[in-house]
């Protein structure tokens, strides 16, 4: 099957009461694991591209890498979604390439100039039948282009005006997640009120949550015991990312762990085996590694297996 666009998956996971996951991928062995557990576990799933991504691996590359793998799991029904799009030229591009979703992230913009880039890309992106992410709302870290010391948690009210307004299909929204591997200082705590009345406000409507690794401590432990220093690590809880499944998310995104994943097995392999050099040694029980952690994510935090 050819790349799909998010829209049938969304509106079944809506209503199955799961999510589907989104992963990035920066270079083969990520997409491999990615596409071998969805293909294990029968589930759909989204392949993002952030713009640094892009740069690392050129667009050219990835999409070919992409079709490669559909072609080798032609029954896994795909996306290819560009993660946090700073620009509509960047948007363009993608769409253009062959992406099937796209994402503009207009969060650190004033509320107006947000709607105006989006309302944009929602043109663009619709005459050709691409989806359109957008995201309200700020969360706390640094994202590539966006630098926030604080969370600004999305409003229900303004998340309603700005999906009329915008056009854009789904909505990324802050209910306290953060990028990276430092979530929490204190106890992890989302905003599920606020995510409740987001939903009700948008029946059917699928929300996005970006920032939802779950910073496995296996995978921590792991790094550190291997010459690695990531302590205190601290992600979201798996039964707090379910819980968010069960509601209006439908798109849980999730790049940490595959990071963790990928290097912590890299560690562990050299540090055994000091003699190794060469790449496929290391990398084949990497690849492994993201492939048992996105197919554990598939059943217990997703929900989204036996889905095609
Ligand atoms: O949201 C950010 C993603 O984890 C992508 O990270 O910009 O370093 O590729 P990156
Ligand atoms: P994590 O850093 O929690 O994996 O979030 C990834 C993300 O939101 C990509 O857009
Ligand atoms: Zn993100």
């Amino acid at each position: 099957m050819p790349l799909t666009s998010p829209k049938e998956m969304f509106a079944k996971a809506y209503a199955g009461g799961y999510a589907i996951g989104a992963f990035n991928v920066n270079n083969m062995e990520i997409i491999q694991g990615i596409m071998s557990a969805a293909m294990q576990e029968r589930s759909a799933v989204i392949l993002q591209v952030s713009a640094g991504a892009r740069k690392y691996a050129g667009q050219g590359y990835i999409v070919k890498l992409v079709e490669a793998a559909l072609a080798e799991s032609p029954d896994v029904p795909c996306v290819l979604h560009l993660d946090h799009g700073a620009s509509f030229e960047l948007c363009k591009d993608c769409i253009d390439g062959g992406f099937t979703s796209v994402m503009i992230d207009g969060s650190h913009l004033p509320f107006e100039e947000n709607i105006a880039v989006t309302r944009k890309v929602a043109d663009y992106a619709h005459e050709r039948g691409v989806w359109v992410e957008a995201e309200l709302g700020k969360l706390a870290g640094v994202e590539e282009h966006v630098s926030s010391a604080e969370h600004v948690y999305t409003d229900p009210d303004e998340a309603v005006e700005f999906v009329e307004r915008s056009g854009c299909d789904s909505l990324a929204i802050a209910i306290g997640t953060s990028h990276g591997a430092y979530k929490f200082k204190g106890e992890a705590r989302l905003d599920f009120e606020r995510l409740e009345a987001i939903g009700k406000k948008l029946p059917g409507y699928p929300l996005v949550l970006h920032g939802a690794s779950s910073v496995p401590q296996e995978f921590v432990d792991m790094c550190n015991a291997f010459g690695g220093n990531v302590g205190g690590a601290r992600g979201v809880p798996e039964d707090m990312l379910r819980q968010a499944a069960g509601m209006a998310v439908c798109k849980i995104n999730v790049d940490t762990d595959i990071r963790l994943a990928l290097t912590a097995s890299i560690r562990q392999y050299l540090s055994e085996h000091p003699e190794a050099f060469d790449p496929r040694s290391y990398l084949k029980p990497a690849r492994e590694a993201v492939k048992n952690m996105v197919a554990h994510k598939i059943r217990n935090v997703m929900g989204s297996g036996n889905s095609f």
